[in-house]
């Protein structure tokens, strides 16, 4: 497994990451009618401001945020009283069947090595646990403007495109609830 990629663009971010997301808004995804359950892990989590729009925090009794960057977990642990823990994706610090959901949001091209991480999912989710995963779709007009701005940040990003996110979603034993995509994004929603 190689390395994880550069990520001082995060750390320089990370006390203004989430004033900016506030050009990006997030509902509380209702659309996507995601399971409640006892445990929930964003995964990539940065500040975990996905966690706070995408679920009912009160419906969850564990809530934990993984992220690589320290400085992103800390300005998460201001903000939210959620679990922050320092890890990396692709070896993730936790127990078989420890969580029942997991979350990606706009962390997969950023991770990279999707395998890794798709096996990741498998050995870490409850048998019947949900995978929700949004991410820019460098086919559309919009993620390609979002992915130019990423290379010119100097991210060293991998995108995929939706059959491929489709294609590592089915290989890893996830069968496809919902898959959306939009100029800007690609949402997928699975269950194992
Ligand atoms: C664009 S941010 C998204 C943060 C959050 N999910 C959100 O929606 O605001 C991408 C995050 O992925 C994290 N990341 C990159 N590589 C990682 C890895 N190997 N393991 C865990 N997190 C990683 C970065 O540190 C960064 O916080």
């Amino acid at each position: 497994m190689p390395d994880s990629p550069p990520n001082w663009q995060f750390t320089l971010l990370a006390p203004v990451y989430d004033w900016l997301m506030v050009l990006r808004p997030r509902g509380k995804f209702p659309e996507w009618n995601l399971p409640a359950a006892p445990g929930v892990l964003d995964l990539g989590g940065g500040t975990g401001r996905s966690l706070e729009a995408a679920v009912e925090p009160a419906n969850f009794a564990e809530k934990v945020v993984l992220d690589l960057n320290r400085a992103m977990l800390r300005q998460g642990q201001r903000r939210r009283n959620y679990d922050f823990v320092a890890g990396d994706a692709r070896r993730l610090p936790f127990a078989d069947g420890s969580f029942d959901l997991v979350l990606a949001c706009d962390s997969l091209h950023h991770i990279g090595d999707p395998d890794d991480v798709f096996a990741e999912l498998n050995r870490i989710l409850t048998k019947g646990g949900a995978v929700f995963i949004e991410e820019f779709n460098p086919q559309g007009l919009s993620g390609k403007i979002a992915k130019l701005g990423e290379y010119a940040l100097g991210m060293k990003s991998h995108f995929l495109v939706p059959e491929q996110l489709k294609d590592i979603a089915r290989a890893n034993n996830f069968k496809i609830e919902s898959f959306e995509v939009t100029s800007l994004y690609q949402r997928l929603l699975g269950y194992l």
